[in-house]
């Protein structure tokens, strides 16, 4: 293993190629290693350089376009940028068997983020609560003169929430929530600036001490909606719509089985927020602190039957997106993205990226429920063993198919077709 140290002072101050030529003369990369690094493909380097520290090169991931989808009776392609071989198709398959009643209805319950203060060593907490609560106008008046461009927007300061939390080791905390509509901004630079904004006024009023100004990505006041109707015709009949209610069942009493039905959510919102230049971090951790808001960590989605035996499915989950600010607007593939989606507000966005996950869910549970997810998964896994295995160009989809022919999508396999189709 090649050792050196990872002290590089001004590492940070260097043009973007001399930052690569530095770490490839450390490092000990080959010439061929230096210059895949070097191309930067369709994201400029000095987009690249402006948007993270130590830029040294950029990373491409697939990105695919999902059809079929209707959402609200319009049809959406949606770009989702993924590694994972199955997650466009989940999509597209989910949004055709639902095409005919209808697709996906939406709705969003507002776009309202949290701000956090915390308040420490407050001797007398409950009454620095209604002291904090009473000051409502002046500080709605700080959070609005921290951002008049949200303000001209029709967003701001909305409401004020403060909570009492008891400390484990004694004492108790005062925490503080700004409540703001930031539109279609995702909003995390403007409430972090009204909470910086806040806190000292609330230190002055109470006398204790603040610590965190911050966020909460528990965007409670963001739920995006969404809903869609499977007839029986169109899943196959009632054995798979059992099967699918028994799957979600399962991950609404069981944790383990939750976290896995919640990732496959995830799967095809987070390739539509990375898609979309948003935020991926912050939209899972809202999603599985949401999943969790009983006590127990549970599914997103609830799948019934309704009065007609149609099988139906909902999900509700915060989504904090934005159409303005960050890589929204400075990536140009995210730019192009939001242009393919046709969405002309946040709260529009984040509805389709809910009916995504909705929709990402139908699929994997009836895939689970019915053959196993293995054979889908590998046939489209096909190609990518094909590539591990050292196939290129026409081989690829060559092996691919031996692969998939055969049964048995493995690297060893594809090792082996690949010699004996060169031979
Ligand atoms: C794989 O990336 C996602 C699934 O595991 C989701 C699920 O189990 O519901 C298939």
């Amino acid at each position: 293993m090649q050792t050196h140290s990872s002290r590089i002072s001004g590492f940070h101050n260097l043009p973007m190629a001399d930052r690569l030529a530095k770490l490839v003369d450390i490092s000990g990369l080959t010439p061929d290693a230096a210059e895949h690094l070097a191309n930067t493909g369709n994201l400029e380097a000095a987009i690249a350089d402006s948007m993270i520290e130590n830029a040294i090169g950029t990373m491409n991931i697939p990105l695919g376009v999902a059809t079929n989808m209707i959402v609200d009776g319009r049809d959406v392609l949606i770009p989702m940028a993924t590694e994972e071989s199955s997650v466009v198709a989940a999509v597209c398959n989910a949004a055709r068997q639902c095409r005919d009643s209808g697709g996906f209805v939406t709705s969003m319950s507002g776009s309202l983020m949290i701000a956090q203060i915390q308040l420490t060593q407050v001797p007398d907490p409950e009454f620095a609560r209604l002291r904090i609560l009473e000051q409502k106008a002046q500080i709605q008046q700080v959070c609005d003169d921290t951002d008049p461009v949200l303000l001209k927007h029709g967003g701001g300061f909305r409401d004020l929430e403060v909570r009492v939390l008891n400390e484990a080791r004694g004492g108790a905390m005062v925490v503080t929530h700004l409540i703001v509509d930031t539109r279609d901004a995702m909003g995390a630079n403007a409430v972090n600036s009204m909470a910086e904004a806040v806190a000292p006024l609330i230190a002055q009023w109470t006398g204790g001490r603040p610590y965190l100004r911050i966020l909460s990505n528990l965007a409670d006041r963001r739920l995006a909606r969404a809903r869609a109707t499977w007839t029986l015709d169109a899943i196959g009949g009632e054995a798979v719509r059992d099967g699918i209610i028994s799957a979600y069942e399962f991950a609404h009493i069981d944790p383990y089985r939750a976290a896995t039905h919640n990732k496959g959510i995830m799967n095809g919102v987070s390739a539509v927020v990375l898609a979309s230049g948003n935020d991926t971090r912050a939209v899972e951790a809202g999603a599985h602190a949401y999943a969790a808001r009983s006590g127990q960590y549970r599914s997103l989605t609830h799948f019934e039957v309704d009065r007609d035996g149609n099988l139906v499915g909902t999900i509700e989950m915060p989504l904090a997106v934005g159409l303005v600010g960050g890589a929204t607007k400075s990536h140009p593939t995210a730019q192009v993205v939001l242009d393919i989606l046709g969405v002309d507000s946040a709260d529009q966005l984040a509805r389709v990226f809910a009916a995504v996950g909705l929709a990402q869910n139908f699929s994997a549970l009836k895939a689970l429920a019915t053959t196993g997810i293995q054979k889908g998964h590998m046939a489209l896994h096909a190609k990518n063993i094909a590539v591990m295995a050292g196939a290129v160009g026409a081989e690829i989809e060559a092996v691919a198919r031996e692969l998939i022919a055969r049964g048995k999508v493995r690297v060893d396999i594809a090792e082996e077709c690949l010699q004996q189709m060169r031979a």
